[in-house]
C-alpha cells in the first residue's frame, strides 16, 4: 500500500501572520474611465490610502483613460482635489507623479495602440515586467468593447514569464443572466477566469469581512448557528441619499438590480454559509455558491406578497425637504423604477429550514445604516413567576457594518435592587473603540487584493450566474405588474407601510430604525 502523503504547510502564531508582508509586485494600473466620478470619489483616494499605508508596490504607475480631452497636469490636478488634505501636500505630490493621462475614445484601435505604446515605455522606467491591471470604471455598456480591443491589440497577453495581466470590472455585471452570461463569455474570450476580479465593494468593507472572522474564529457561535436556535435573519442596507447625479444608470437599475442582486446576496451568504476548509479563494467562494443554490426565493405565487417595491415621493430628511423620486434630474416623470424594495426568502438546507431571511434595501430612507441582526429563539418557557415568556426579549446579534461599525448582543437582564425587573441591555463591540482606528476604505482592501492576485473577496462566475437566477423571475414580476405593484412611500420613512406588514404578519418586526 502507498504511503499517505503529508502535506506540511506553514503555520503561524497570530502576531506572525498579523505581521507577514502583504507587498505586491510593481505594477501598471490603467483605468479606464479615469475621468469618471468612481475613479475620483473612489478608486483614485483608495490608491493614494495605500500609499500612505506603504501598502503599494516599491515601484508602480497609474494611467488613466478616457474620452475627454486632458493633458497630463489638468488630470493630475483633478486627482489632487479630489485626495482633498489627505496625506501632507508632498505625500499628494510624490503620489499624483505616478500618474498619466491617455484620452481616447474607448471602440477605436489607435487607443489601445497608444496606450500599447505607453504601457511599454512605463514598464521601462518602472520595472513592472509587464504587469498591467486593466481597471474598467466606465459605462457597463463599454466593457465588451474595451475588453474585445485589449485582446485584438494583444495588451491582455503576458509580456513575459514574470507578467502578470488581471482585470477588474465594476457592478453592474449584466442586467440580467442572459446578458450576465454574454458578457462573461465575452471575457472570458480574452481573460481566464483567475484573471478576472468582479467587484463587489461591500466585500471590502472590515465590517463585512469581519462576519467570517466572528463565526469561524470564535467556537461559540457554530453550535446554534441554525434553525434550532436562529428564529430569522433580517439584513438592512438603508440609504439617506436619493439618486443623486445617478438617474441615467438607477432608472434601468432600480433597487432590486442595484443593492440585492450583488451587496445584499453577499452579505446574506456570509451569515449563510457553511465553513469553508480554508481561508483561500476557492474554498471560501465554493460555500457561498453552495449557499446560493439552497437560497428558495419566493416562488411565483408568492410574489404578490413576499415581495414589497416602493419609490420615494416628496418628503423631509434631517428636517430637509427632499423631492420626489420622479422629480429627481434625469428621472421619468412617470418611472417606475423602485427605489426601496423588501422581501422574505428562505434557505432550504438542513441548517437554515424555515427560517426566513428578510432582506430590505431602500434610498431617502431615514438615515444611512446597514445592518444584519439575527434573532434568536424565545426560552422556551418562563421560570419567572407572573412574567409571560413573551415579555421575554429574545436575544439578538447585530452586525453592524456602518456607520458605527461594530458587533453588539441585546440580552436579558436583572435591574439591581430586591424585587424581580428585568429589561434588555447590549453587550457592544465598536470597532473604532477596540483598534483606534476607523476601518478603512473598502476600495483600497480591494485595490491591494488585486495587486496580490488573491480572489476571495471578488465574486466568482458561478455565483453571479446564481444571483441572476435569482433575481431573474423578480424582475419579470416587476415588469408585469409594474404599477400596481409600486407602493409610493415618503422620503425619510422606512418605506411603504407594507414593508413592516411582511414581518408583522409573522409576528416580527424590523430590528434596525
Ligand atoms: C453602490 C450602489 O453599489 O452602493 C449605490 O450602486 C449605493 O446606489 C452604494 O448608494 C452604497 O454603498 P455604500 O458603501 O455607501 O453603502
Amino acid at each position: 500500500m502507498a504511503a499517505a502523503s503529508t502535506v506540511v504547510s506553514k503555520v503561524f502564531t497570530k502576531d506572525e501572520l498579523c505581521a507577514l508582508e502583504r507587498a505586491p509586485a510593481p505594477c501598471g494600473i490603467v483605468i479606464f474611465g479615469a475621468s469618471g466620478d468612481l475613479a475620483h470619489r473612489k478608486l483614485f483616494p483608495a490608491l493614494f490610502s495605500l500609499v500612505l499605508d506603504h501598502l503599494m508596490p516599491k515601484d508602480f504607475y497609474v494611467i488613466g483613460v478616457g474620452r475627454t480631452s486632458l493633458t497630463d497636469v489638468a488630470f493630475q490636478s483633478g486627482v489632487r482635489q479630489a485626495l482633498g488634505t489627505v496625506g501632507t501636500a508632498e505625500e499628494r505630490a510624490e503620489f499624483i507623479s505616478h500618474l498619466t493621462y491617455l484620452s481616447g475614445e474607448y471602440h477605436l484601435e489607435a487607443t489601445y495602440a497608444a496606450l500599447g505604446k505607453r504601457l511599454a515605455g512605463l514598464d521601462e522606467v518602472h520595472q513592472t515586467h509587464g504587469c498591467h491591471i486593466f481597471y474598467l470604471a466606465t459605462p457597463p455598456a463599454l466593457y465588451e468593447v474595451i475588453v474585445g480591443l485589449l485582446g485584438s491589440s494583444g495588451l491582455a497577453a503576458a509580456r513575459s514569464s514574470r507578467a502578470c495581466t488581471r482585470l477588474v470590472v465594476e457592478k453592474p455585471f449584466g442586467h440580467d443572466l442572459s446578458s450576465a452570461r454574454d458578457l462573461n463569455v465575452a471575457i472570458r474570450r480574452v481573460f481566464q477566469e483567475d484573471q478576472i476580479y468582479r467587484i463587489d465593494h461591500y466585500l471590502g468593507k472590515e465590517t463585512v469581512q469581519n462576519i467570517l472572522m466572528f463565526r469561524f474564529a470564535n467556537a461559540i457561535y457554530e453550535p446554534v448557528w441554525n434553525e434550532k436556535y436562529i428564529d430569522h435573519v433580517q439584513i438592512t442596507a438603508a440609504e439617506s441619499d436619493g439618486v443623486e447625479h445617478r438617474a441615467g444608470y438607477y432608472e434601468q437599475a432600480g433597487v432590486l438590480r442595484d443593492m440585492f442582486q450583488n451587496h445584499l446576496l453577499q452579505l446574506l451568504c456570509l451569515v449563510a454559509m457553511e465553513p469553508p476548509a480554508s481561508f483561500d479563494a476557492d474554498a471560501v467562494r465554493n460555500e457561498k455558491s453552495k449557499v446560493m443554490t439552497a437560497v428558495s426565493f419566493p416562488s411565483a405565487d408568492r410574489l404578490g406578497q413576499d415581495v414589497i417595491r416602493g419609490q420615494y415621493g416628496a418628503g423631509e430628511i434631517e428636517r430637509e425637504a427632499a423631492p420626489a423620486y420622479r422629480n429627481e434630474p434625469g428621472v421619468h416623470p412617470n418611472s417606475f423604477t423602485e427605489t426601496f424594495a423588501a422581501l422574505r426568502m428562505e434557505i432550504d438546507n438542513w441548517r437554515w429550514h424555515g427560517v426566513p431571511f428578510y432582506l430590505r434595501s431602500g434610498k431617502r430612507l431615514p438615515k444611512r445604516v446597514t445592518e444584519i441582526a439575527v434573532q434568536f429563539r424565545r426560552v422556551p418557557t418562563s421560570i419567572f413567576k407572573s412574567l409571560v415568556v413573551e415579555e421575554l426579549s429574545p436575544n439578538v446579534l447585530h452586525f453592524r457594518i456602518q456607520p458605527n461599525e461594530g458587533i453588539s448582543l441585546r440580552l436579558e437582564a436583572k435591574h439591581p435592587g430586591p424585587k424581580v425587573c428585568l429589561s434588555s441591555v447590549t453587550m457592544h463591540f465598536d470597532y473604532t473603540e477596540a483598534f483606534g482606528v476607523t476601518p478603512p476604505e473598502a476600495y483600497a482592501r480591494l485595490f491591494l487584493d488585486v495587486m496580490l492576485g488573491d480572489q476571495t473577496l471578488f465574486a466568482r462566475q458561478d455565483w453571479l450566474e446564481h444571483s441572476w437566477k435569482l433575481l431573474d423571475p423578480l424582475l419579470q414580476y416587476e415588469k408585469d405588474v409594474q404599477e400596481t405593484g409600486l407602493r409610493s412611500y415618503p422620503a425619510g420613512s422606512w418605506g411603504p407601510p407594507e414593508a413592516d406588514a411582511l414581518l408583522a404578519r409573522e409576528g416580527r418586526q424590523w430590528l434596525t430604525r
